[in-house]
């Protein structure tokens, strides 16, 4: 077991521990190990299963059910696409579309450097703006598919500018 898994471990039974066995509770657990992880790795389904007696497949049943669990970790940014009605009317969907095929993800998915996460949201109260990208947690106004390049470039330099001395 590596370093890495120990802390993991410790962080998850420390999570399972605010929660008695009973099946009800596996929304919660899922939410408190998220929350403690970042996400839920495999290890973290087996110990809930375990955890609650509820069979694993029940479990991923459940966190590829709701939009609110990840099952790999996040990336460095957070790029959350909204499709709520207004954004969905400009082109929210299309928007999406052009993330995913710049960042080579499905919604739900990182970047295999870790630098980003994909997903979307519903409305955030910024209509006026639609269609809206919001990355971490920024709200980004009028995101067309022509943009997406342009802001991806602009991380991508951030990020060179951030190995200079
Ligand atoms: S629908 Fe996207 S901000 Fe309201």
């Amino acid at each position: 077991m590596t370093t890495q898994d120990i802390g993991i471990e410790r962080k998850l039974q420390r999570a399972l521990r605010r929660f008695s066995r009973q099946k009800r509770n596996l929304i919660p657990v899922l939410q408190a190990v998220q929350e403690k992880l970042g996400y839920l790795p495999r290890a973290a389904i087996t110990a809930i299963a375990a955890y609650l007696n509820v069979p694993e497949v029940d479990v991923y049943g459940v966190v590829t059910f709701y939009n609110q669990f990840r099952l790999s970790p996040p990336g460095r940014h957070a790029v959350r696409v909204c499709l709520g009605t207004a954004c969905h009317m400009k082109g929210g969907y299309i928007t999406l579309d052009a993330w995913q095929r710049r960042l080579g993800v499905e919604k739900g998915q990182a970047t295999p450097d870790g630098e980003f996460d994909l997903d979307t949201v519903a409305c955030v109260g910024c209509c006026v703006m639609a269609p809206v990208t919001i990355i971490d947690n920024k709200p980004l106004a009028r995101v067309d598919p022509t943009r997406v390049d342009g802001i991806l470039l602009s991380y991508k330099l951030a990020k060179e500018g951030e190995g200079k001395p």
